[in-house]
């Protein structure tokens, strides 16, 4: 899959609460290789930040040459604190599509995901044809987002909230197991904890499941090895049971690695 380095502009930036940013870029070349599940590097303007932003892919659109990044404010020095002050009309490098992404395939598909690993999931209810079922987990009711967007890309919406404010009190898997009937495959993405605990219950009820991981990224492109995770068989061309989730990912099939 090709991959190049465009020189895209900021159309839109909106904060969506809690810390979450939403934004859209015009990058046609971009948008027109990318597939759901893929990331880009963004590069900010400060140069004494030398690793990009590794931003997953909410949405993009071939037809508008535009990608659609939703992400969370990690705090001072992480870099997206600068990137959430830049307004529209401002020009990013931002290297991408990178990755490997989802399979859109399949007749059926819950997507699962947690947190800033939700965002994801749209792109992909967007390009799945058959049924499409969401469970998405958040802290608190005050703290979702996308909700309304996921009710009009899926066929069913499941929320789980850890403090019970909204939908089912837990976690995703609470949310999971009220589904009328348990789904064929998932596909995930989320905080590790959340990962580890969907490959036991999938893996109980024989549930095909994908999981996209959400390491520290540097390179990107698969060189530098700082995002190298455990596999479980040996890796060919390595020769070590190692994964390089930005090169070789983020999307696994949950059997591929140790979580
Ligand atoms: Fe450099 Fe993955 S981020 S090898």
């Amino acid at each position: 899959m090709k991959k190049q380095m465009e020189k895209c502009h900021i159309l839109s930036q909106r904060g969506l609460g809690a810390g979450i940013f939403d934004l859209v870029l015009r990058a046609p070349e971009i948008a027109a290789e990318a597939v759901p599940g893929q990331f880009v590097n963004v590069y900010l303007k400060d140069h004494a930040r030398i690793l990009p932003r590794p931003l997953s892919l909410c949405a993009f659109d071939r037809t508008q040459g535009t990608i659609r990044l939703v992400y969370r404010v990690t705090g001072e020095g992480a870099g997206t604190e600068e990137l959430s002050s830049y307004p529209a009309g401002t020009e990013l490098p931002v290297l991408g599509p990178l990755g490997n992404g989802f399979p859109t395939e399949l007749d059926s598909v819950c997507a699962v995901g947690g947190g800033i690993g939700v965002p994801p999931l749209l792109a992909l209810l967007k390009a799945v044809p058959g049924r499409k079922t969401a469970v998405l987990g958040y802290r608190t009711a005050g703290q979702m987002f996308l909700k309304e967007e996921f009710d009009a890309a899926a066929d069913a919406v499941f929320v789980a909230t850890e403090d019970g404010s909204f939908g089912t009190a837990g976690t995703v898997l609470d949310a999971l197991k009220t589904l009328p009937v348990q789904p064929e495959a998932i596909l995930s993405c989320g905080p590790r904890p959340m990962l580890r605990a969907l490959k036991q219950y999938a893996a109980k009820r024989g549930i095909a499941l994908w999981v996209s991981m959400e390491e520290r990224m540097a390179c990107g492109i698969g060189a530098c090895l700082g995002c190298v995770t455990e596999s479980t068989e040996t890796d060919a061309h390595s020769q070590v049971k190692n994964k390089r989730v930005c090169k070789d990912g983020p999307v696994f099939r949950a059997e591929e690695v140790v979580l």
